[in-house]
């Protein structure tokens, strides 16, 4: 029987858990000497599936029974009727769905992402992962004896432990630091992560917001302390939404907060400077498939 040596890991996660599994799975393949990147199915570039062995989809159903937002681009691009129905041949692949069965829609992405792969031609080694959030014992309940007989199907000869992952830890990115000089960095630190050419993120028409008061709305002897905020566009900018659309907040820092970090870290020597860069990279078998440029504002821990 033939030995997996790489498999990709690809999750459609609406609020993360499936995100976070699969980077727990992914982390245990690597302990198990596979090759193969951890992402969202919209940012694998799709056509290279027809030459994919071995696949692990994990995959949530949000709304009702519908797909994650992250993997909407490549649940459209498969039910393409003009996919031949040969195109998966060369794949096996497995899918964990994490659903909840107080929904009437069980599960539907991943039963769904499954009926379709096989109708492409891929073969699945077990059947759908169906993991239910009502279950006394979690997601967990049918995830963890499922991945064990997985994990078996792509290392059939190894006795393998499925709580592997659990106990070493491997990182998911590589960083460095370039300690450039202020000119040669000038261009970087104009770059917006949320709203330049380097958005890497899923975003719908983002737009810069103030805020504009900030109220406690519970009294102060209430162990609770419940806001409300209230933001403003800046310069007469429009915002248009509807009925039903998620709002979605990242905040940043100030920048009275930001030069008051730099001077604290000047006054105690440490060497860290504003316009330092910090590259972010993707570990997997050397290939860099993402690249990410983080500047002062977003200040991010060294393992
Ligand atoms: C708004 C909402 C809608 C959901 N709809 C469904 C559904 O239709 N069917 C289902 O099985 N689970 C449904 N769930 C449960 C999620 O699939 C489950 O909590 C899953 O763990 C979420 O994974 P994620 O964090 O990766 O998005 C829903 C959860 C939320 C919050």
């Amino acid at each position: 029987m033939e030995m997996a040596t790489r498999i990709i890991i690809l999750y459609g996660s609406q609020t993360y858990t499936s995100q976070e599994i699969a980077e727990r799975i992914w982390r245990t393949t690597k302990i198990l000497g596979l090759k193969g990147p951890v992402m969202a199915m919209d940012d694998y570039p799709i056509s290279r599936l027809i030459h994919e062995e071995y696949a692990l989809f994990v995959c949530a159903t949000t709304g009702e029974g519908d797909e994650p937002d992250n993997m909407k681009s490549f649940w459209k691009f498969l039910l393409r009727k003009s996919l031949p129905t040969n195109s998966l041949v060369n794949l096996k692949f497995g899918v964990i769905g994490l659903g909840d069965s107080s929904y009437d829609k069980f599960n539907f992405a991943a039963k769904k992402l499954h009926k379709r792969l096989i109708q492409l031609g891929a073969q699945p080694l077990l059947d759908t992962a169906l993991c239910d959030y009502q279950h006394d014992l979690g997601h967990d309940a049918v995830m963890i004896p499922w991945l064990q007989s997985f994990y078996g199907k792509l290392k059939p000869m190894q006795d393998i432990d499925s709580d592997i992952g659990a106990t070493k830890f491997i990182p998911r990115w590589r960083t460095s630091l370039f300690k450039n000089d202020i000119e040669t960095c000038e261009n970087g630190l104009n770059k917006d992560m949320y709203f330049g050419n380097s958005n890497t993120d899923h975003f719908v028409n983002p737009i810069y917001l103030e805020v504009d008061s900030n109220q406690r709305t519970t009294h102060e002897t209430h162990f609770q302390d419940v806001r409300l905020i209230s933001f403003k566009t800046v310069q007469d900018e429009k915002m248009n939404y509807c009925p039903g659309d998620v709002f979605n907040i990242r905040p940043r820092n100030s920048k009275d907060d930001i030069d008051d970090l730099f001077s604290i870290f000047e006054t105690h020597n440490i060497d860290i400077k504003p316009h330092y860069m910090l590259n972010v990279e993707e570990y997997h078998e050397g290939k860099n498939l993402f690249l990410f440029w983080k500047k002062k504002n977003e200040i991010i821990v060294i393992e």
